[in-house]
């Protein structure tokens, strides 16, 4: 996590980085610095957001052509002006900002605390920056060998930008595991953690590989190897405008991203479905249906809302294509020696494209001869990089922390690749592969009829704001929108739920129903329907709450029900795409009653770039 900006060129540098740092708080907002070279360095640094270190700094001198700026997403050493960045080194002639985490930082600072040197964050950092002090010191060269050798010894990710009072003109970049973006100007060049920062001034970028370095100059990009043999920057034209990474008139992104999903939805299927002509159409597919349509099993690999989006594939995969699936948490995956057999194929999943936990998880079943295929929202994106074929959800930049739009992306990706493979494989009917299709184009205009009203959600939130507990309950397709919905209304109302499958109910969780107990059941039109209105009448019995999702037409489900909102009808395989968006929108209006910042909830950073 962190967010990184630098500039080096002719305009003023302080309101770039500034401004671009506001567009990646969604990173981190601990605490916010940044370093500018102008006459010798000047480090601003305070906890807190980018307002304030504004405020803060009001009066200061803050003129200079070139800078670097950070937004910090705390690992070691609690949230404080100390342990802000940038770093200052010991001469006080090197400034850094770093996301990451260097893992062998206390073998070093032993090292460098041996040699007289005192720290004066918690950080590991600092021991980073004044450990290439000590190399260039110590070797008499210049920095960027310094830096080169330092990388060498590091173990963990990074991706630093470093400045020097010797040559005011060169930001030095490297990145291992951390993403680090370029952009080209005239007589200019602009670092962020993404293509944000940059967006107004320039559509050319470079994405930096992991082991490059960057020399950075107003006129110069030199990108180097950790060997310093030099490489071709790769330019890529970003397809991205303003507009979509501000608010649009919403009073948080994540009001934004829940009413863009007609429109997202619709991006993602645009070019792809055809319904009318029984087609759909994904290059990354089609060019590896024989890997895909053989695979002995697939395995699909993703953290938080995308491994949920992972859990609906597994079903649909399986009932439309009959290969075996197995859905692993990224985290365990890479830790636990799996079995990845030749045919296998593993889907990685992720919005960010830059989690590290499932990045890593790939790099080692790609070495292990894995085929990967990637879902994956940020363009151009680490995991969207190493993977050998994907699909894009083209759902545009998602900046609220809590995932929405990119989640039914997400769906609207898996569903299409189910179905594509089902066709070639031969395991499902022409009529039920038409009826999808057809279910498909639709969604988007449904879920535009369910954002209309969205009174109801707003009175059932404040009806149940103050509960210190929340259960949500589904079956089948519904159990993963379940367990969904529980993580947002956890992440933004700080409201302790659980999501569970609507029968295991009864194994366990029932013993919390009292009166006290809202309990949210995704109930609409299944073939488990019957049961799960059984599991709603043993809620009742026991005095909970029962808040039910159902499908327009449900007469049973409202009589037992304290509260209901309906949906239009869906087939199963679709109606995740449709059920999740009022427990958004619960989410939300629940966590904005109880006063919470939904874009920035406390703890949490959107791009999860540490282990
Ligand atoms: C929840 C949320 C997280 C992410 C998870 C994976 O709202 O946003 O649980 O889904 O951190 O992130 P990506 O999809 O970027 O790999």
């Amino acid at each position: 996590m962190c967010g990184i900006v630098g500039y080096t060129g002719h305009r003023e540098a302080y309101p770039i980085i500034i401004t671009g740092l506001k567009r990646l708080e969604y990173r981190g907002y601990d605490s916010t610095g940044v370093a500018l070279l102008n006459n010798g360095l000047k480090v601003y640094k305070k906890k807190g957001r980018v307002a304030d270190l504004e405020e803060n700094i009001i009066g200061k001198d803050l003129h200079a052509h070139i800078g670097i700026g950070h937004t910090r997403w705390a690992t070691h050493g609690e949230p404080s002006d100390r342990n802000a960045h940038p770093h200052q080194s010991a001469s006080g002639k090197l400034a850094m900002i770093h996301n990451g985490i260097i893992e062998n930082y206390a073998q070093i600072k032993k090292e460098l605390e041996n040699k007289g040197y005192h720290f004066t964050s918690d950080t590991d950092s600092e021991v980073l920056l004044n450990f290439i002090e000590d190399i260039q010191q110590n070797n008499e060269c210049d920095l960027e060998e310094a830096v080169r050798v330092a990388l060498k010894r590091v173990t963990g990710a990074y991706c630093i930008l470093l400045i020097a009072e010797e040559d005011p003109n060169t930001i030095i970049a490297a990145r291992k595991g951390s993403p680090l973006v370029i952009g080209v100007g005239k007589g200019e060049h602009f670092l962020g953690s993404d293509a944000s920062p940059m967006l107004e001034y320039t559509k050319e970028v470079v994405y930096v590989n992991d082991y490059e370095l960057a020399i950075v100059r107003p006129d110069e990009l030199i990108l180097k190897n950790l060997g310093n043999e030099k490489i071709t920057p790769f330019i890529t034209k970003l397809d991205m405008e303003l507009a979509a990474i501000e608010k649009g008139g919403y009073e948080h992104f994540m009001l934004k991203e829940i009413f863009e999903q007609p429109s997202t939805i619709q991006d993602c299927l645009r070019g792809r479905l055809n319904a009318a002509a029984g087609t759909i159409t994904m290059a990354g597919v089609e060019n590896n249906i024989e890997q895909l349509k053989n695979a002995n099993r697939i395995m699909i690999v993703a953290c938080g809302t995308s491994w949920h989006a992972g859990l609906i594939a597994e079903y649909v995969i399986e009932e439309l294509c009959r290969i075996p699936v197995e859905v692993e948490y990224a985290s365990e995956f890479r830790y636990r020696n799996p079995i990845v057999n030749k045919g296998d194929v593993i889907i990685a999943i992720s919005q960010s494209g830059e989690t590290a936990d499932t990045l890593v998880a790939l790099e080692r079943a790609k070495a292990n001869g894995a085929f990967i295929f990637g879902v994956v929202n940020a363009v151009g994106s680490s995991i969207a990089r190493l993977s050998h074929a994907g699909a894009y959800t083209h759902s545009g930049p998602e900046i609220g922390v809590a995932s929405t739009k990119a989640f039914t992306g997400q769906l609207a990706v898996l569903n299409m690749m189910a179905l594509k493979i089902a066709k070639a494989k031969g395991t499902i009917t022409d009529e039920y592969y038409q009826q999808l299709l057809n279910e498909l184009q639709d969604v988007p205009e449904k879920v535009a009829s369910i954002l209309k009203n969205t009174d109801e959600l707003q009175r059932i939130a404040a009806k149940y704001k103050d509960a210190h507990d929340f259960l949500f309950l589904g079956r089948g397709y519904n159990f993963p929108i379940a367990l969904e919905g529980a993580l947002k209304l956890k992440e933004i109302s700080y409201i302790h739920a659980e999501g569970y499958p609507a029968a295991e109910m009864k194994h366990g969780p029932i013993a919390l129903v009292d009166e006290n107990l809202p309990v949210v059941f995704v109930a609409t039109k299944d073939s488990y329907h019957e049961k799960i209105v059984s599991n709603m009448q043993e809620i009742k019995a026991r005095k909970g709450k029962v808040i039910s999702i159902i499908t327009e037409g449900d007469l049973v489900s409202p009589t037992i029900s304290d509260d209901v909102f309906s949906i239009p009808p869906a087939d199963e395989l679709i109606a995740p795409l449709l059920s999740v968006i009022p427990l958004q929108l619960l989410s939300y209006y629940v966590g904005t009653l109880k006063g919470i910042d939904v874009d920035k909830p406390r703890n949490l950073a959107k791009s999860v770039t540490v282990e």
